[in-house]
């Protein structure tokens, strides 16, 4: 059995061992994060779909790289699965989309704005996610 010195300094040098491994993987991730997400092409009109995204709410009911709420479908990879005229139509009249079902906000975005939400959630979808979100079986 350890002695209590013995345990002590088993204690401090697996903190600190640790410590160091996790401080380590931290930074490796941050230095891979403009990688990953492409920080380059965030230009002014990405920038300004990310505050409409924020100021609108849409995570009040999407979720985003898995964030926000479950009410409405994942919005990560819409760019690629649904395409920009559908996010627009989205934007002005969503009972046109999906006539009948849960209620989207009716935002009527001018196209300027929408232009933007688009060019937003493109840049998201090129986010190297490692495979998130996972796509659906049958589609
Ligand atoms: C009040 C809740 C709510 C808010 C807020 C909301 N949405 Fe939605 N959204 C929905 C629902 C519900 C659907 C799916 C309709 C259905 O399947 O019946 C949807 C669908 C969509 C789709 C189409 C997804 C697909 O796979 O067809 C896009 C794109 C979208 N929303 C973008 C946005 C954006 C951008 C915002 C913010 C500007 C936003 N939404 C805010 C509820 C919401």
């Amino acid at each position: 059995m350890l002695s209590k010195k013995g345990a002590k300094y088993f204690f401090l040098i697996g903190t600190l061992f640790f410590g160091m491994i996790f401080v380590g993987l931290t930074y490796d991730t941050l230095k891979q994060v403009p990688k990953l997400t492409r920080a380059e092409n965030l230009t002014p009109q990405v920038i300004h779909g990310k505050n409409l995204f924020d100021k609108n709410n849409c995570m009040g009911c999407h979720t985003l790289l898995g964030e926000g709420a479950y009410y409405a479908p994942e919005l990560t990879k819409v760019y690629e699965t649904k395409g920009p005229d559908w996010i627009k139509a989205m934007l002005v009249d969503p009972e046109q989309v999906y006539p009948g079902a849960r209620k989207m906000v009716k935002y009527n975005m001018s196209p300027e704005d929408q232009e933007a939400m688009v060019a937003f959630l493109k840049w998201v979808s090129e986010i190297d996610t490692n495979g998130y979100p996972a796509k659906p079986v049958n589609q």
